[in-house]
């Protein structure tokens, strides 16, 4: 029974290590000695050929990696894969493998060029023959598990290798007879982790920890019941002994200076076909389209690096190089994914970096009713800041009401169809929702290099200030808002209670009384202690004067709230004139409106203050449309909201003493945010002094 069973060796007779292209291998060059490994690797031989019949392939000098048949190719019945070796160091090998195939009467099949694939060193059959287990990640092409499925007609489950120590899927997953599977799940990304658990059923699943992983302990040589490995701790040997095998221990240390073990230097090459297992493969892949500078501002590196970190594999098709400075860069690209749903998160990022879909591969938008209020059909796409459009009945129609975190509602009326971004809870019953990712483009403004290079005098950049830029980025700010206060444009500004405790009250008031501020974004906190100091000179208890705090001020802010309770609203107080000066004090006099978020903290709250926050974000949502440039002034929550509600394209600069706020703003991606460390009372104080220079004759006189 067991003589059916035949593997294919290679004897070491011009092994060593050569060169590096797998982390075993760094610092043993010329390390291992010939005649330990000759004698290690008879030994395998023998326990083999009590098992089993092995055939032989004939070494070759200055292919040294040869010993390891496991990468000659991937065999089925009488098909073989033929390995295209990902590094050069080991292609050579592949006509000496494929004469002895073809000498044995084998079909060989042989990938395209350039599509690397290594045989059964990345794709071990499942041992009851019911699909085949295929990796990738290193040396593998996912690209090529397609042709495995056509050619061997089976059903190919793809696995992402993540750890390069384990490099190749054989040193890290062992299927074993009985439906077993030896493995060490750490190799594997987590998808591919829920992938084997739903095929392998606990029961039958030997997890191994990492000591045995780096023995190569799931580089084993599985014969019925046997298990041939380097080595196995007691712990394993145990597991492996009540699973009802028999574990041969076969010491191959001068080939783990390799990368390589039992397992790849050895292939099976008799697998029985089962036949009434077929190909069916869930690998995917799209092409798609990238323009703009895709070198110089990086898009083509974030853009290929998110389809590798998010399990895809990408092949570039085109290259058009913009070949002067302004000029920009077109790009065709394969990506490849696991399955759909991998597919479907690359295509959602790639989409908002602006990828779009070739014209001839163009689709309408996927549509799914919302059948709940408030609740929308799983899988919709969730918007961005970012022009978006979609393809509805072959037109690409444009997206209203721009902002990220939201879903596409549809509405089809005999006028026309209405795209717009919608909050889950606002979709309403007899809307549709865009899902999937099909159907939809980002139009995004190329990233001019100038624009880079010339940062920190840019606006649209997105950067974030040291100290010593401050002054730069408040000239900055000065010259736009003087410029969209000329035009008749609008600022909005976020602000938090640092404002006034750093003493950048009287300069934000400045600000409002002098017209650069047309809407107010802030919670209770703000305008408590704007009140609070110019009803008693303290902020939060501080006098703002001196910078002490006043006995018995911790109570002042309470008082306050007290006092605009009986007056019933901030704007009563300051028309009877309790309120004289400060932030609210100028916004009520200037016509400047406001809204206050409440939050779970707010003393009071001041009567003034939307405690009901779907209310507060309709609020804040109203006053922001239109804007032409956000001033965020130390208040993370209200700018962060107040972020998730901004389309690209508005000019947001952000103030706070932390920088990860700062970073956490302009890292949205968006070009025109600005963030600048510092303290906020200072950045007010020396904002409200360049605009003055702006404005005075003296100034202009230096100009001209
Ligand atoms: N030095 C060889 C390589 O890096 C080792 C191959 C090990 N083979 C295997 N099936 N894992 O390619």
């Amino acid at each position: 029974m067991t003589s059916e069973i035949r593997f294919l060796m290679c004897s070491p007779d011009h092994y060593d290590v050569d060169y590096v292209i797998n982390p075993w291998m760094e610092g043993n060059i010329h390390k291992s000695s010939r005649d330990r490994a000759v004698e290690q690797w008879q030994k395998l031989h023998h326990v083999l050929k009590d098992h089993t019949l092995v055939d032989l392939v004939q070494p070759q000098i200055g292919w040294p990696d040869m010993v390891f048949t496991a990468n000659a190719g991937l065999v089925l019945g009488n098909t073989v894969v033929l390995s295209r070796f990902f590094h050069k160091e080991r292609q050579g090998e592949e006509p000496f493998f494929k004469q002895w195939f073809e000498s044995k009467g084998y079909t060989v099949h042989e990938l395209p060029k350039d599509l690397p694939f290594e045989g059964a060193g990345d794709a071990l059959l499942d041992r009851e023959g019911r699909w085949l287990w295929a990796g990738y990640g290193f040396r593998s092409e996912l690209d090529s598990h397609p042709y495995l499925a056509k050619w061997l007609d089976i059903e190919v489950v793809s696995l992402r290798l993540m750890d390069e120590r384990f490099y190749h899927l054989d040193t890290c997953f062992c299927p074993l007879n009985g439906g077993y599977l030896l493995y060490y799940p750490p190799a594997f990304d987590s998808y591919s982790n829920r992938l084997i658990e739903m095929r392998v059923p606990q029961e039958k699943r030997i997890v191994i920890a990492e000591a045995d992983a780096v023995n190569f302990a799931c580089n084993a040589v599985n014969i019925d019941s046997v298990v041939v490995m380097n080595q196995a701790s007691d712990n394993l040997k145990a597991r492996l002994t009540a699973a009802g095998f028999e574990v041969i221990e076969t010491p191959l240390t001068e080939f783990l200076k390799a990368g390589g073990a039992a397992k790849c230097l050895t292939l099976r090459v008799t697998e029985p076909v089962r036949t009434e297992v077929h190909a069916n493969v869930s690998v995917e892949s799209r092409t798609l389209r990238l323009e703009g500078h895709l070198l110089d501002s990086g898009l083509i590196n974030r853009a290929l690096d998110l389809v590798v970190e998010n399990g895809g594999s990408f092949q570039v098709l085109k290259f058009e190089l913009g070949e002067q400075r302004q000029s920009t860069s077109s790009a065709e690209v394969k990506v490849s994914a696991p399955d759909h749903e991998v597919m479907e998160g690359i295509l959602a990022q790639l989409i908002d970096l602006g990828a779009v879909h070739l014209p001839q591969d163009e689709r309408d938008a996927k549509l799914e009713p919302v059948t709940q209020a408030g609740v929308s059909p799983d899988d919709f796409y969730v918007s961005t800041i970012y022009p978006t459009e979609v393809r509805i009945n072959g037109e690409w129609i444009k997206v209203l009401w721009q902002r990220m975190d939201g879903a596409i509602a549809i509405t089809q009326t005999p006028q026309g169809v209405t795209a717009r971004c919608k909050l889950l809870r606002d979709l309403e019953v007899g809307e549709q929702v865009v899902v999937d990712v099909q159907g939809i483009r980002t139009v995004r403004k190329p990233e001019a290099r100038e624009q880079r290079n010339t940062q920190e005098f840019s606006f649209m950049s997105a950067g974030v200030s040291s100290e010593r830029r401050v002054e730069l980025v408040v000239e900055q700010v000065a010259w736009e808002l003087r410029k969209i206060r000329d035009q008749g444009g609008k600022v909005v500004v976020t602000a938090g209670p640092v404002v006034i405790h750093t003493g950048g009250g009287e300069h934000l008031a400045r600000l409002i009384r002098q017209g650069y501020v047309q809407a107010l974004l802030a919670g209770n906190a703000i305008a408590v202690h704007d009140i609070e100091q110019n009803l008693m000179g303290t902020s939060l208890g501080v006098d703002m004067q001196r910078g002490v705090a006043v006995r018995g001020g911790h109570r002042h802010h309470l008082k306050v709230i007290n006092t605009i309770r009986r007056y019933g609203s901030i704007a009563k107080a300051v028309e009877q004139g309790v309120i004289k000066s400060g932030v609210m004090y100028e916004c009520v006099r200037n016509g400047v409106p406001f809204s206050l978020a409440g939050s779970i903290r707010d003393d009071g709250p001041l009567p003034d203050t939307q405690m009901d926050l779907i209310k507060a974000q309709q609020e804040y949502a109203q006053l922001l449309a239109g804007a032409d440039m956000i001033l965020m002034l130390s208040s993370m929550l209200h700018s962060i909201g107040v972020g998730n509600m901004t389309p690209a394209g508005v000019k947001m600069v952000c103030v706070d003493i932390n920088p990860a706020v700062v970073t956490k703003l302009s890292d949205r991606g968006s070009v025109e945010s600005v963030g600048v460390v510092t303290d906020v009372g200072l950045f007010l104080s020396l904002l409200l002094q360049q605009l003055d220079k702006l404005t005075s004759p003296y100034h202009l006189a230096q100009i001209s």
